[in-house]
């Protein structure tokens, strides 16, 4: 019998290129995994119609003037009906709260166009230039109720150059992110590791 692949689900509010390239993992078996649903809190998000066309069931859940434990309970219920276990956040520009950490502990994971802790909140790359660092990056970590906090699972690097701007940084960052988002996923389906506090640790 065919072993049952695992299944993930993927928020987004925006473009959804990091989607894109799980989907593009999955399908070329890189990822042994089923993406089961994506959501947006966005119904105009440009990645809403990539998911269609990818042949992934998409649905919208308005966040707008609600509380988070109001979409949160409807958000979980959808993602349990698919029988999702990891979610994957992408692009997603809401804090994810109490409802969805219960109903997914250590199972949400998002990514952030710079090497945390530093950069955090929403214009990274903005952050990053204004600080003048030389290295900049992605990162992987597991949510944890706070903005761009939780244990890291993966980051990856590139340099930023002194004639840098958001506009050619963001794509040199985001080919990176691609990468980084896969790996991260492999190794949460492998379920080979063990978080100790803020530590993520491989298995020897
Ligand atoms: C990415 O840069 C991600 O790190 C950040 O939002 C952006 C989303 O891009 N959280 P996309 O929608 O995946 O193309």
């Amino acid at each position: 019998m065919a072993e049952a692949k695992t299944g993930i689900g993927i928020l987004i509010s925006g473009r959804g290129s990091n989607m894109q390239a799980i989907q593009r993992n999955v399908a070329a078996g890189f990822i042994n995994a089923e993406i089961r649903l994506v959501i947006s809190n966005k119904a105009d998000a440009p990645g809403l119609k990539i998911a269609q066309t990818l042949g992934v069931e998409t649905m919208v859940i308005p966040t707008k003037g609600l509380k988070p434990e109001e979409y949160e309970q409807e958000m979980a219920a959808a993602l349990k009906a698919r029988d999702v276990t990891l979610v994957c956040l992408a692009g997603y520009m809401r804090l994810i709260g109490r409802v969805m950490l219960e109903a997914f502990p250590n199972m949400i994971l998002n990514i952030h166009p710079a090497l945390l802790p530093a950069f955090p909140g929403e214009d990274a790359h903005r952050d990053v230039l204004a600080y003048g660092v030389k290295v900049s990056g992605c990162t992987v970590h597991i949510v944890d109720g706070e903005v761009d906090h939780g244990p890291i699972v993966v980051q990856r690097s590139v340099p930023v150059y002194d004639d840098d701007t958001k506009e050619t940084l963001a794509p040199r960052v985001l080919e990176q992110e691609w990468v980084a988002y896969s790996m991260a996923i492999n190794i949460i389906l492998s379920g080979q590791y063990r978080i100790d506090g803020r530590r993520f640790i491989l298995n020897q």
